[in-house]
This record gives C-alpha cells, structure tokens and sequence, in this order.
C-alpha cells in the first residue's frame, strides 16, 4: 500500500492536546523553534514529486534508488550557508514495517570496526546502503566549493529514520558538519547503535521530533530491541509554538510521544497525529513550498 493510500484516508479529528510533562522543560527558543520549522518543511518537499526549489532552496540532485526505492534530494541554502539531504523513505510504509517488521542486522553503513555490536533495522539500512556512496560524493562536491557550509539531514516517518544513517554517514566523511533533525521517525536500531550515534552527532546538533500520540515512533519497540536516539522534542499540542515544545530526557522518555502512542500500532494503526508536525500538514501536497 503505498502512502497515498495513507493520505487519502484523510484523517481528519479532533486536534486534541495532551498534557506536557511537568519535569521537563517546556520551551525551545526561536532559533531552534524556526530550525525544526525548516525542517519539517524540507522533509515536506522530500514527498513531492515535483519540487525545484524546496523552501527556498537551490535543488542540486535526486537520490533515488529503484530496486529499495529510496528517494531524497540533495540542497543547497546559500543564505543558511547548509547542503541538506532530506530523505523521503519509501513509498511502502507496509514493506518496511510490516514485511521487514522487526529484522535486526549488523551495521555496515560506516566502517563496521568504529560500531561493535551495533544492530539496525534491515529495510532502513539496506534503503541508506542504496545510495550511501551517490549522497558522499554529492555533498562532497558541495562541501569542496563551499568548505563553510554546515550540512543538514533531515526527512519525515521513514525518511526520519534513515536520518540517523545519513547523519553518522556524513559526520564520518565530513566532521564536525552535521546536524540531524528526524520526524516522527520509528526506532531504528538497538542501543550499541544509538550510543553510537550519540557519540558521533553532539547532543546539540541531535533532535529528534515527535508529535502528540503519533504511534510511528513506537511502532518497532524496545522489547523487540530497538531503542531511541537522543534528544526527542515533543509536541503536545496544535498548533505547536515555542512555548509548548517540551525538551524530554534523552531519546526514552516516558513523558513525551512513549508514554501517549500506542506500541505496535502496525501500519493500520497510523494515526492523524503522524501528519502534523512543526505546523506543517504532511497530508497536504499542496501546502508544500516547492
Ligand atoms: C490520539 O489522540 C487523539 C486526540 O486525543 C485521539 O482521538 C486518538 O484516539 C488517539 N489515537 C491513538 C492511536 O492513541
Ligand atoms: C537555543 O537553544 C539551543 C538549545 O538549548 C542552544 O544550543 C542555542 O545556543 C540557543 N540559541 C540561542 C540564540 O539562544
Ligand atoms: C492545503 O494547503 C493549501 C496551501 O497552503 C491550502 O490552501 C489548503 O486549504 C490546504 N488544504 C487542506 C485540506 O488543508
């Protein structure tokens, strides 16, 4: 069944709001607040078939592979000074999480030596193995004519869980550069992998969007040996504004989108809440800024 499918299904309910944790903090600041905005926008961009000038942005290339049907593009910001890739995942939200359900394997995305013990999700590495080596030597080019630019990994549900690959995969080849920025993504490896990933992204640089009871992020479980990455932002309510982001601990907080989704909700269970993040509404093609 292919995302469309999803969209058309057009999940329209109450917009709800949960209540925030009272121990965290509740509040991100207009930087970081504009920052996910952005983000979000960009992954949005990633859905569209047609998209030339994604938020602004200078298109430079298309990361696609036909047989794991892997999909992004490769940007440039010449006012952010920032190359993105933002990926889009698949189409076929079934085959992954369904078909491949919850298959860990090792991880060979890096040199495997630097991740002893790190497994991932086979669907999602197999989709980043794809086009590891294209998005490389891409973002290689513009990092080489542009040796000031930052570089930005970003994508939405599957295209969020590949942006942890995308961003160790960066980091490795051009340090100090990356920040990654995931929504609404599901659980992508066990914890060796997501200590992994949280020693090679700072912490400061590391964000990962959930929204509401959204279940994606809790649709592969930690009893099936996947875990988080650090830091979830949460968004508790619509429309979601600097004041009512809540920074949670760590990647597993019980408080924030865990503790309100069901677990293993299953491709059935793909709720409302999945499409809404930073304002920006991903069942919506035509809100896109293309
Ligand atoms: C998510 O929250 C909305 C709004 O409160 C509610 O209507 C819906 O049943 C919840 N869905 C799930 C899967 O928990
Ligand atoms: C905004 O918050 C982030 C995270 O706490 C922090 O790293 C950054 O320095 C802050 N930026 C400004 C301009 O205050
Ligand atoms: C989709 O987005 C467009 C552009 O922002 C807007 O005009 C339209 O009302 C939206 N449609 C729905 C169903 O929300």
């Amino acid at each position: 069944m292919k995302y469309a499918t999803v969209f058309s299904v057009s999940l329209l309910s109450s917009v709800g709001a949960f209540p925030g944790p009272t121990h965290n903090k509740r509040s991100v600041n207009s930087t970081l607040f504009s920052e996910f905005t952005r983000a979000a926008k960009l992954a949005h961009c990633a859905y569209q078939p047609i998209c030339v000038s994604p938020v602004g942005t200078t298109r430079l290339h298309t990361i696609y592979n036909i047989i794991f049907d892997t999909n992004g593009f490769v940007a440039r910001d010449d006012t952010k000074k920032q190359i993105i890739v933002a990926m889009r995942g698949t189409s076929s939200l079934s085959d992954i999480l369904v078909d491949l359900d919850n298959t860990l394997v090792p991880y060979t995305s890096t040199s495997s030596t630097e991740c002893s013990g790190c497994m991932v999700h086979r669907g999602f590495q197999n989709q980043w193995n794809a086009v590891v080596a294209d998005v490389i030597e891409k973002v290689g080019e513009q990092v080489k004519a542009h040796s000031d630019y930052t570089l930005l990994c970003t994508g939405h549900s599957l295209g969020g869980a590949l942006t942890p690959f995308c961003a160790v995969s960066l980091e490795k080849n051009f340090p100090g550069k990356v920040t990654a920025i995931s929504l609404a993504s599901p659980r992508t490896g066990n914890p060796a992998w997501i200590s992994f990933v949280e020693a090679t992204i700072p912490s400061a640089k590391l964000f990962r969007l959930t929204n509401q009871n959204d279940t994606v992020p809790n649709d592969l479980t930690e009893a099936e040996g996947f875990k988080h990455h650090a830091t979830e932002h949460w968004s508790p309510e619509r429309p979601v504004t600097e004041g009512n982001m809540v920074v949670c601990n760590g990647g597993e907080d019980a408080s924030c989108n865990k503790g309100h989704s069901k677990e293993n909700a299953g491709f059935l269970g793909i709720n409302e809440a999945h499409f809404h993040y930073m304002n920006v509404d991903f069942a919506n093609s035509t809100a896109a800024e293309c």
